[in-house]
């Protein structure tokens, strides 16, 4: 019998618990007969709503033009094409207020793959990557997968004992060694909901200039900041010699399956990400790089894609404050109320501290289908709520927060 590697088995006995779920799902839709009622589930991070209308315009420009549409069919330099970099720079000064150069652009295919390319770059087997709890869950695993399992991860606590969002910084300090490379921080948190203040960002990198180590920042939803007069300073700074920030266009442009994102880096670190992406990319989608040279080189096509944003960000920020106020009607539960993305994070463990078995009664018994605590780097007793797969359909939430009020209600009887 051929044998898999020892690799590949940690990770079968280590899944992805969100796209584990995602089998789930498939079992209720392919045999829902199997259970009382339909499925709601409010568990990926992916939104419901369409992408704006004018990205397809510009999809459509680029088709349309024989010139383009050929050159779309042909690899691009592995860290973008110097006009795509030129877009992003635009699109980051006119809709960020971020100053950069095209030394700190890599265009790349979704921040999962350009964040394990950051791991490569800058961890060596037997360093420390100091991630929060709760947090992003693949964060982790990219780690055991690029490092072959040789990367030593330490948990650093950003929500107190009661219940309430607060990074402890000498915490941080006291998890940092000299084996310490990297931190990372993810704002609007995933799956906490937290805007970190400018303050909180500020004390991360006087700490990592202190050690000489690199912060990753991941903006996976800084689109989604509900609050307009909240926005922090930090979304508009150009990155100094430690500071490395993740940005991808999966849910500020509504298209996790288009793969697409960029790293904004120091300088000094372009040429590894290059190197070692020419090795396991070749290079990102000429297509989409040429839509987005054409979308965000166009003065109007940007002012109708800011008001998309803050549109959306009013309207996930009004889907939040709904889920956080039926949610507190159940007795016993904390909830943390989210200040951007889309997730809700409550804490159950006045009912049960094992919260895969509360997310399991919950889907078994009522058929909601939530996040497990635990998968988010060990966060026990909690769970999380996305409210992005229903945000047109409203009523399913509503629906399944009812049902989840009963579930609590009955807990245990
Ligand atoms: C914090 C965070 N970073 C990155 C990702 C993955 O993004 P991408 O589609 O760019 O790989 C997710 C997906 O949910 C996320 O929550």
């Amino acid at each position: 019998m051929v044998k898999i590697s020892d690799l590949a088995r940690w990770m079968i006995e280590h899944p992805s618990a969100i796209r584990e779920i995602m089998t789930l799902v498939a079992e209720f839709e392919k045999h829902p007969e199997k259970w009382p009622r339909k499925l709601i589930y409010l568990a990926g991070g992916w939104p419901q709503d369409p992408p704006p209308e004018i990205l397809k315009e510009k999809l459509l420009e680029v088709i349309n033009d024989t010139e383009l549409w050929r050159k779309g069919a042909r690899y691009s330099p592995t860290v973008g094409y110097p006009d795509t970099i030129e877009a992003v720079i635009n699109y980051e000064k006119e809709i960020w207020n971020r100053n950069i150069t095209q030394e700190n652009v890599v265009f790349g295919l979704g921040s999962s793959e350009q964040i394990g390319a950051v791991f490569l770059a800058l961890v060596n087997p037997g360093d420390e990557v100091i991630l929060t709890s709760p947090g992003y869950l693949n964060y982790k695993r990219q780690l055991d997968l690029e490092l072959k399992l040789k990367a030593i991860v330490k948990y650093w606590r950003i929500i107190n004992e009661d219940a309430i969002f607060d990074p402890n910084f000498d915490d941080l300090q006291n998890k940092m060694s000299n084996k310490t490379k990297l931190i990372i921080v993810t704002t609007p948190g995933n799956p906490d909901g937290q805007v970190w203040s400018d303050e909180q960002i500020k004390a991360i990198l006087d700490i990592a200039e202190d050690n000489s180590i690199y912060v990753l920042f991941d903006l996976a939803y800084r689109a989604f900041i509900f609050d307009e007069n909240k926005i922090p300073m930090y979304l508009s700074k150009t990155p100094g010699e430690f500071d490395i920030w993740s940005c991808t266009m999966s849910k500020e442009l509504r298209i996790p399956g288009w793969r697409a994102s960029y790293l904004i880096i120091p300088s000094e670190i372009k040429r590894s990400l290059d190197t070692i992406e020419q090795a396991r990319t070749l290079a990102p989608v000429s297509l989409i790089q040429l839509v987005f040279q054409r979308f965000f080189n166009d003065k109007t096509a940007l002012r109708k894609l800011s008001q998309f944003y803050r549109e959306g960000a009013i309207k996930y920020g009004s889907v939040a404050n709904r889920t956080v106020s039926l949610l507190k009607d159940i007795p016993k539960i904390n909830v943390l109320e989210p200040k951007g993305g889309f997730y809700v994070f409550l804490d159950v463990s006045a009912y049960d501290k094992d919260s895969k078995r509360v997310w399991k009664n919950l889907i078994n018994s009522y058929q909601v289908a939530l996040a497990p605590g635990v998968d988010f780097n060990g966060f026990e007793g909690w769970l999380r709520l996305s409210f992005a797969p229903v945000i047109e359909s409203t009523e399913l939430l509503e629906e399944g927060l009812m049902r989840i009020k009963e579930f609590f209600e009955s807990y245990g009887k």
